[in-house]
């Protein structure tokens, strides 16, 4: 089968290059001519156009996005769709929101055309090697590609989660468990750096990756980045955000669902952002006015 992916960043260079890897005939296409060329000296069959890819696809179309969310998405949907007809897949592998790809199947559904929503985790080493895809979309749709998704993931890494939208949701309340997750074993580290011992990190976050009860690949990773970063002391402690956590935020607000320490490593974000830090200044100034309680000046 012939799949056409758009999109060769980060994720999707990896994805491309594991589709080929699983006998998949990959076409692909960048925005960036630099990408496309680095993926020809893959082997991988790249194109200038979104034109050209098209044309080297099948008559029945599939078609992977890996662009970011938001309006990349919609435009490459817009250059895509006068194209599309009847039967063909369109599958956005990213982030999207949810209710963005509910509105965005509504839409190609109009011509026929099949819009799934794959959730993909595992980061760029998942992409490459084995991710876990959870993929939302109508059932004929997903059984045409279900052993496509299956040689992309890792066993039992593949799951149809429901109607269209469903996949970006799971995928959605999954990036909002990891920042919870990232944000205790950030919060445990910086106790054991604010202790009277003398600890080595990558010793212990190796320890507690081998046997204990919080291993797993976060812990493998924060292994990983005290190898790479030493003592973190080059590291500016800004933490960027991309949506998925802010998304799960507003999703628990409207189903009035408790979600504290999503909540509170979502706005910990916000905060490592915050360098003027103004609301800790009216907070200080406030206990000075009330209590004469010491002020810390410039
Ligand atoms: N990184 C991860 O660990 C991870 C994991 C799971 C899911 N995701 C999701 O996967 C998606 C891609 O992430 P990524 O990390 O691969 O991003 P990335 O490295 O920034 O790559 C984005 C790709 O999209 C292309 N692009 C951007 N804007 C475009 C536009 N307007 N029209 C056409 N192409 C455009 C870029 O082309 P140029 O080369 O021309 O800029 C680039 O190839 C995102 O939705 C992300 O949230 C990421």
């Amino acid at each position: 089968m012939k799949v056409g992916i758009i999109g060769l960043g980060k994720m999707g260079y990896n994805l491309a290059l594991n589709m080929r890897d699983k006998g998949y005939d990959v076409q692909a296409y960048n925005r960036s001519k630099e990408k496309v060329e680095a993926i020809i000296r893959e082997g991988v069959c790249g194109h200038d156009t979104i034109e050209g890819l098209l044309a080297a696809l099948d008559d029945r179309k599939v078609i992977w996005l890996m662009v970011p969310a938001g309006e990349a998405v919609d435009l490459v949907i817009s250059q895509l769709s006068p194209y599309l007809k009847t039967g063909d897949i369109v599958i956005d592998g990213g982030n999207s929101k949810y209710e963005d790809t509910m509105k965005r199947s509504d839409f190609l559904s109009e011509s026929g055309v099949y819009y799934l929503d794959a959730g993909t985790s595992g980061g760029t080493e998942g992409a490459r090697n084995g991710a876990c895809i959870m993929v939302g979309g109508e059932k004929e749709a997903i059984a045409y590609l279900e052993d496509f998704f299956k040689a992309l993931t890792v066993k039992d890494g593949f799951l149809h989660t429901g109607v269209s939208g469903s996949g970006h949701y799971v995928k959605m309340i999954h990036n909002g468990i990891e920042y919870g997750m990232m944000q205790a074993i950030g919060e445990g580290f910086n106790i054991l750096k604010s202790s009277r011992f003398d600890l080595d990190y990558c010793a212990v976050a190796k320890v507690w990756s081998n046997g204990s009860i919080i291993r797993g690949l976060l812990m493998e990773l924060t292994e990983q980045a005290f190898i790479n970063n030493g003592d973190l002391e080059q590291i500016v402690p800004i933490i960027d955000a991309q949506g998925e956590g802010q998304w799960t935020v507003e999703e628990a607000i409207r189903l009035n669902v408790p979600i504290p320490v999503i909540a509170n490593s979502l706005f910990v974000r916000y905060a490592s952002k915050d360098t003027d830090k103004f609301s800790d200044k009216v907070v200080a100034a406030l206990r000075n006015e009330f209590g004469g309680h010491k002020l810390h000046v410039k």
